[in-house]
């Protein structure tokens, strides 16, 4: 690949915009009285000490987390959600109505939604049948303008890998970016992850999140990994308290401690196969796609319809029939073994 310019894909106004200067990153160091920020020195109206303004990089959380991932601090990004990361990318880097994003349905849906809130046109090329990436038409169509490709894996809501291989080739002949999903990678075999891919390739983002294997979707942390130049920029134009000060105490009693979310994530993993088995004794369960994530695509007869069903039974799956190439498919998440059980409880007798 010719030398990467990072400078060359950040759209003109972010590049010579100024970012915002907090009061906490004007003044780092020890001080006693803090009066520089308007905020409230009495304290806080509930218990606890919430009268602070968090740290805006997150400093204690994101040198924890990068020894846990074996990375540098300044390689990692944190956001309200990976969605935050997804969002910012298309604001540093898509000139509305100019520049593309590339996706492969059936694929995660927040990515087409920002894109359609930054007015980014997207091209969208079907994964194969069998849901791996489609990488000759890939080369053969790619329109010049694409600045940003999303590659989801495991991919929701299909729950298989895409081939390490295969997004490397891309990586290196594509002159955006390429943002590898890693939603769901703790579910996968464990070295699956492209996150040590990043020191070899500029123009590689990777995004997890906390929201799946470490059970803390309500607490809002995803994380975007990428080389240093890559994420100053998302700081740059990221809101300058974007986590707040539970969520960045809280997830870091989690990685200092992660032996519970292993724990949980070995439980999922049993399940998943149990309910796998279970799943396939049911005659009109036609398919079950091979997965590396916590949840399952099935083919149903009549999937609309079982699906109906089961939320007047109080079970609720996701319905994923028209979405590309997932015809009467039901997206199911792995639940604990009671949830299970009572799943294929019903679909047994609703499908007799
Ligand atoms: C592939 C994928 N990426 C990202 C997300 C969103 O993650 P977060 O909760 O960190 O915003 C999801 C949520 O379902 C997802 O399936």
């Amino acid at each position: 690949m010719n030398k990467f310019d990072l400078n060359k894909l950040i759209r003109p106004n972010v590049l010579e915009m100024l970012p915002y200067s907090s009061a906490r990153d004007e003044f780092e160091g020890e001080a006693s009285v803090f009066l520089d920020a308007n905020e409230n020195s009495l304290g806080s109206s509930i218990e606890g000490e919430y009268n602070r303004y968090p740290d805006p990089r997150q400093t204690p959380l994101r040198n924890e987390f990068a020894k846990l991932k074996g990375i540098k601090p300044e390689q990692i990004f944190f956001g309200n959600g990976s969605d935050e990361a997804i969002d910012l990318l298309f604001r540093a880097f898509c000139e509305p109505k100019k520049d593309r994003a590339l996706i492969f349905p059936p694929t995660y849906g927040m990515y087409k939604v920002q894109a359609n809130i930054n007015e980014t046109p997207v091209d969208e090329i079907n994964l194969n049948p069998d849901f791996t990436l489609p990488i000759d038409k890939i080369e053969q169509v790619i329109n010049p303008n694409v600045k940003l490709m999303f590659i989801c894996s495991p991919n929701n809501p299909t729950g298989n890998l895409i081939a390490k291989d295969k997004i490397i080739r891309i990586i290196e002949n594509f002159r955006g970016l390429v943002i590898v999903d890693e939603a769901y990678i703790d579910f996968a075999p464990s070295d699956a992850s492209m996150i040590s891919e990043i020191e070899n390739y500029p123009n590689l983002v990777v995004l997890q999140t906390f929201s799946k294997a470490w059970g803390l979707a309500g607490l809002r942390l995803g994380m975007a990994f990428a080389q240093k130049e890559l994420i100053d920029t998302l700081c740059k134009i990221k809101y300058p308290y974007n986590v707040n000060q539970l969520t960045q105490d809280a997830v870091l009693q989690a990685v200092l401690n992660p032996t519970l979310k292993n724990e949980m994530v070995a439980t999922i993993l049993e399940q998943r196969t149990q309910l796998i088995a279970a799943l396939n004794i049911i005659d009109a369960v036609k398919y079950i796609y091979p997965t590396d994530a916590n949840f399952v695509l099935a083919q149903i007869k009549n999937a609309t319809e079982i699906y109906k069903k089961l939320i007047a039974k109080g079970i609720v799956v996701r319905n994923r029939s028209n979405v590309a190439l997932c015809n009467d498919c039901l997206r199911i998440t792995i639940g604990t073994a009671a949830e299970n059980k009572a799943l294929i409880n019903e679909l047994t007798v609703l499908t007799k």
